[in-house]
């Protein structure tokens, strides 16, 4: 078993890399990792996280509270942003808030990612939306994440930046290295011409990988009954997909309304 301490030194490794990576700047971004089910290791407030050592972490309860912390450190300010995301999502180890350029430029724009571009980002993250612009460290940012968090595993906070959480801390660290590459691509795209989007039924053979992999999270890919059947859902059903069951059919419906009118705002 990896040892707390062992953990504490990967956080402060992640956080060198997303402030190398220009994924924050100055002291902005946070990263939390759950030890269990009360106990969860955070970045503290107000510091580079580009240069912590593992004095630096601190532990908090599901709460978001103190339970250990060295010197002057506190929890950072987004604690109980991370929070909601463990509440609603059981199979998440690891979450990772920073805000990287191209991504936060299409949350500051108000553009969802949901154009299916390139198969990595198909495969990984499906569709990334957007939460509704909150306060940071107020309770208003898990508000407003908390109705994507059972659906997708990245969400682009409205004119903040970017949330990836996943299994564990590399996964989520990747999440976000990929929704940045993403978002990267995709602004480049656009300078180009705007992008040649894949078809339906590419979208459909990406998402047939995914499920054949069984990869970890939550996708576009696992969220529409007739999508195991080869056919559209998120990228494209507009609503019509349907389902086996009127509770999943609700949900869909719901989902994909909110995500084609974000797609309107384009
Ligand atoms: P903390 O330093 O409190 O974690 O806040 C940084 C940040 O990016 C807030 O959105």
């Amino acid at each position: 078993m990896v040892s707390e301490y062992e953990i504490k030194k990967q956080i402060c490794d992640i956080g060198k890399r997303i402030y190398d990576r220009n994924m924050v700047a100055a002291n902005d971004g946070n990263i939390s990792v759950k030890l269990n089910d009360n106990e969860f290791l955070c970045t503290p407030t107000g510091v580079s996280k580009g240069f912590m050592t593992p004095e630096y972490i601190c532990k908090v309860d599901r709460e978001g509270n103190v339970i250990q912390a060295n010197g002057d450190f506190r929890p950072s300010s987004e604690i109980k942003m991370h929070m909601r995301v463990y509440q609603c999502r059981p199979d998440v180890g690891s979450v990772v808030h920073a805000h990287p350029t191209f991504a936060t430029a299409f949350a500051i724009a108000g553009i969802p990612l949901t154009a299916p571009i390139m198969p990595e980002a198909v495969i990984s993250l499906g569709c990334v939306p957007i939460a509704k612009y909150g306060t940071p460290s107020t309770m208003e940012i898990p508000d407003a994440v908390e109705e994507w968090l059972p659906y997708y595993d990245a969400v682009l906070l409205e004119n903040h930046g970017a949330l990836a959480y996943s299994v564990d801390l590399l996964s989520a660290y990747h999440k976000m290295e990929s929704l940045e590459f993403y978002a990267e691509l995709l602004y480049k795209a656009r300078q180009l011409g705007g992008p040649k989007e894949l078809s339906q039924e590419q979208v459909q053979k990406l998402y047939e990988i995914r499920r054949k992999f069984g990869l970890p999270g939550k996708h576009p890919a696992d969220m529409c009954m007739n999508a195991k059947e080869g056919k559209p859902s998120c990228h494209s059903c507009g609503g019509n997909c349907g389902g086996s069951s009127a509770n999943t059919d609700a949900v869909i419906a719901e989902i994909t309304k909110r995500v084609m009118e974000q797609l309107k705002l384009k």
